[in-house]
């Protein structure tokens, strides 16, 4: 068969067809399941399995079981802060830390109980710390998966270990000095993420990002990444210099995604404006689906707290919801391009009309140029 044209040098590096990834996203492993994951690899892309969140056992259950659905390469995402305080995985100790320091704080979510009516909840599992993230990359090396990919921080110390077990990494930034950082870490790829992406975000959008990000890396390849979700976004994130995309919000509303049914009406419903940067559910800028909690928090004059004690803060309110089943008042992150989305549709199906409508457009551009 003959290949795409959309098939790029990073294709061949990788042993994929089309140089479009499910980007990895963590949100409590909802967002990216190994079903998932497996459909996109199986539709010749790369799948991403996103595991911040979780701990070192579950990463390892995880890449198992998309293994035991394809027997294409994937990867796993795990956030790397490149500043965070001092923590440890005990989500007891962290929890009475914030109840000494920042009584404030506490306050605040008790009130947001109340004003919901839910039942308090105590939220289980380790806290990301240091050393809970050394355990899961750990398990990334030795299961040998065939991409490590860094969110938020530093990969330095990770890349000549993955080298060594011959796997590839990819660090992804909001910014030209995050992606020289990374380059001279020795990453593979750099991920250029814009700010109309979501999850946690950067200031800088994709047009004036990505081609200066590709110039101040080069040789180093780059991946492109936000508001990327049909053929018109894939070209124009290859127009820019990028020699593939990672996409995140349009698998969202994938039939394999997890996320809550609430989330992805929410994005079905949503516009471009709808989705705001707010830190109130980690402390670090996001993007996420606006809601009650969100309008709360920026109506407070409350600091953030750093990386994780915020996200320490609000699990037990997360948790608390979960349980009275308002996911309405749960983060929802999405991109700007969640404006765009309107139906739920099977990975392969957003895969391959991604593939087949930039085929089209680049057709339509060559067609242009010879009139
Ligand atoms: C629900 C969700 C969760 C995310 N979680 C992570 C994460 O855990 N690690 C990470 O590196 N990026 C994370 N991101 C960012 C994505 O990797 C990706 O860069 C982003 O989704 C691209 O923009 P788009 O959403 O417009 O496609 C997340 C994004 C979303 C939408």
């Amino acid at each position: 068969m003959a290949k795409s044209v959309l098939h790029t040098s990073l294709c061949d590096d990788l042993g994929i067809e089309y140089p479009i990834f499910l980007a990895g996203m963590g949100v409590k492993g909802r967002a990216t399941p190994p079903g998932l994951v497996a459909a996109v690899s199986n539709a010749g892309g790369m799948g991403i399995l996103g595991c911040s969140w979780l701990d070192a056992d579950e990463v390892r259950r995880r890449i198992r079981a998309v293994r035991n659905l394809t027997d294409k390469p994937f990867g796993v995402d795990l956030l790397l802060p490149a500043s965070m305080v001092d923590a440890t995985p005990d989500r007891v100790e962290m929890r009475a830390r914030i109840e000494r320091d920042f009584p404030k704080h506490v306050a605040f979510v008790r009130a947001l109980m109340d004003k919901f009516g839910l039942t308090p909840v105590t939220a289980k599992g380790g806290v990301m710390s240091p050393e809970f993230i050394r355990a899961q990359v750990d398990v990334c090396l030795e299961e040998r998966i065939a991409v490590f990919a860094a969110g938020l921080g530093d990969p330095s110390w990770v890349v000549p270990m993955a080298h060594q077990v011959g796997m590839k990494v990819m660090g992804l930034v909001g910014s030209v000095r995050g992606a020289e950082r990374q380059a001279k870490s020795g990453v593979d790829y750099v991920i250029a993420q814009g700010y109309e992406a979501g999850g946690h975000t950067g200031k800088i959008a994709n047009f004036p990002l990505i081609p200066t990000v590709v110039d101040a890396v080069a040789p180093v390849p780059v991946v492109a990444a936000g508001a990327i979700a049909d053929g018109r976004t894939l070209v124009a994130g290859l127009a820019l210099g990028a020699v593939g995309v990672w996409v995140g919000t349009a698998f969202l509303l994938a039939e394999e995604s997890n996320i809550y049914p609430v989330h992805q009406e929410e994005i079905i419903r949503g516009n471009a404006e709808d989705f705001v940067v707010t830190r109130a559910y980690t402390g670090k800028t996001a993007r996420d689906f606006d809601n009650a909690v969100i309008q709360a928090w920026e109506t407070s004059d409350l600091k953030p707290l750093p990386m994780p004690l915020q996200g320490v803060l609000m699990d037990d309110f997360v948790a608390a919801a979960d349980a009275a089943g308002r996911a309405d008042l749960i983060n929802n992150p999405v991109g700007q391009i969640g404006g765009m989305l309107k139906r739920r549709r099977p990975a392969r199906e957003i895969m391959m009309s991604m593939v087949e409508e930039a085929e089209g457009v680049l057709d339509r551009l060559a067609a242009v140029r010879r009139k």
